[in-house]
């Protein structure tokens, strides 16, 4: 028997993320089938404030784009909470990725396209995405591009629990002010598209390190290696806007997605117009013309990903998850950023301490110089 969570029927585990575990289920009310994400508590780590992941769900389910996965429902099984949406048959943007074979730069900024009207209409309700990486767009064999997790990671991270205290975002995207613990904003998710774009079209990130500290920290002090020196075929309006969207101050980057879009359009015009996002995704990996989904599954060079079906269910839905962590990461490394704060503020207050202890014994031997200058001036004259 399957797992049950609400009405919802788990089918197959799809993987693990940052924040919970990714199923697909049935829903025996409408007979469909949905994707369904269990949220669970980071390890080690303060619980987040549910009520806001609640409220963001909210929002987003109001969101209905051709370019956004949908958010169906919202519940608790056992405490934990749990998202209902729009089971994307397709692939993530990272399985298109390698990094020896160059992307076609005119499928991605055509997907880019996509994804920046999805992202606009979502502005217009004051939405953010907070966690724009190649993980998070999908493609699906039909349609193109698909945003899923929206606003989950920026509610994740304001929750009274978190505030303050956790960031939540990956490395390799999440935009500098982010860090800075600066306002997020639509420049925020903006710079993660460039990063998202960068890697993709060089099959490199932006940035590197030891460790995902190291990685976040590189934003803040160097710059990224010059696009077209990994891309000499791109023209430099394709580099220009990709640093544009990454510039460090948000100020510096596209005021409006309209403006972004134009961009992205007279790029793609540059390079000889559009073409077919699907489509091509398709013919790319070889499936041809008419390629079914099934088919289209069977060409993912990224098989082993996929992780076994959900048999045996312990009901456990911790037990159940075999994808690595990135968030694990991420979460030490606010533990590192908050002990070097910690370690700035302890420095900064024996500093003060011991400028008050001086200032002290100044004012003391000031004082007593003065007590003897009137026995002095007094014995003068
Ligand atoms: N709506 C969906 N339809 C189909 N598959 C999905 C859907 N949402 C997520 N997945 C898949 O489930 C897996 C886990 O997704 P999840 O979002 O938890 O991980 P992630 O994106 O790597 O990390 P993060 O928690 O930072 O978003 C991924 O392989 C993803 O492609
Ligand atoms: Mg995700």
């Amino acid at each position: 028997m399957p797992v049950r969570v609400g009405e919802f029927l788990l089918m197959r585990h799809l993987g693990r993320g940052g924040m919970g575990s990714v199923y697909g289920a049935w829903d025996p009310m409408l007979h469909r089938a949905v994707a369904i994400k269990v949220m669970l508590s980071p390890e080690g780590q303060p619980m987040p404030d549910w009520a806001s992941l609640e409220s963001e769900a909210r929002s987003a389910a109001q969101l209905n784009h051709p370019h956004v996965a949908q958010v169906y429902n919202f519940g608790y099984h056992r405490q934990q909470p749990y998202l209902v949406m729009e089971l994307v048959r397709g692939h993530q943007l990272d399985e298109f990725m390698t990094p020896d074979e160059p992307m076609d730069a005119r499928f991605l900024f055509g997907l880019a396209l996509q994804v920046v009207d999805g992202l606009s209409q979502a502005s217009e309700r004051n939405l953010l995405h907070s966690d724009i990486k190649p993980e998070n767009i999908m493609i699906a064999p039909k349609g193109g591009a698909k945003l899923v997790d929206f606003g989950l990671s920026g509610a994740a991270g304001t929750g009274s629990a978190a505030a303050g205290k956790i960031v939540w975002g990956s490395p390799y995207y999440v935009a500098p002010e982010r860090l800075q613990r600066k306002p997020a904003s639509i420049r925020s998710d903006m710079y993660s598209l460039g990063a998202t774009m960068y890697h993709a079209l060089t099959g490199k990130t932006p940035f590197t390190g030891d460790n995902p500290k190291d990685v976040m920290m590189a934003r803040l002090s160097t710059k990224p290696e010059p696009l077209r020196s990994l891309r000499p075929d791109l023209p430099p309006e394709a580099e220009a806007l990709i640093s544009r969207m990454m510039a460090v101050e948000p100020g510096l980057r596209h005021p409006t997605y309209g403006s972004l879009a134009a961009d992205l359009r007279r790029l793609i015009d540059i390079m000889g117009g559009p073409v077919d996002v699907s489509d091509f995704a398709v013919r790319r990996f070889g499936g041809g013309a008419g390629t079914s989904t099934a088919r289209f599954r069977a060409i993912s060079r990224n098989a082993a990903r996929r992780t076994p079906a959900v048999r045996n269910p312990t009901g456990d839905l911790r037990t159940q998850s075999t994808r690595a962590v990135l968030v694990t990461g991420e979460l030490t490394t606010r533990k590192s950023i908050g002990r070097i704060v910690g370690v700035v503020l302890a420095v900064m207050a024996l500093g003060g301490a011991i400028a008050f202890a001086v200032w002290v014994m100044k004012q003391r031997s000031e004082l007593a110089a003065a007590a003897e200058v009137p026995a002095k001036t007094a014995v003068a004259p």
